[in-house]
């Protein structure tokens, strides 16, 4: 079922991804950051030295930090669009 958010917004049914072989639900259309922050995901990877929690940051492809494991592939997660069945996996080593 569709979800229509004022005159200009006409979100479609959910879809489920896997986050580490946990299920959760996007929308088709959205980022995989933006399914991840929805399901309140927000550490994606620790930095290489400090073992610091890393996650979303510029939302725009820039910094990286969003870094995840999509069909195999290091993909930012604020670039990559959801899909059914999208396999995601967290913790990727910079
Ligand atoms: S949040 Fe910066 S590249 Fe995704």
């Amino acid at each position: 079922m569709s979800l229509r958010i004022g005159h200009t917004v006409d979100r479609p049914g959910a879809v489920t991804i896997t986050v580490d072989g946990t299920p959760v639900s996007a929308h088709p259309g959205e980022s995989v950051a933006a399914a991840l922050f929805a399901a309140g995901r927000r550490r994606l990877r620790e930095s290489p030295r400090a073992g610091a929690p890393r996650g979303m940051f510029c939302l725009m492809g820039a910094c990286q930090e969003c870094v995840v494991i999509v069909g195999g592939r290091r993909v930012p997660a604020c670039q990559t669009p959801v899909s059914e069945g999208l396999a995601v996996t967290t913790g990727v080593p910079w």
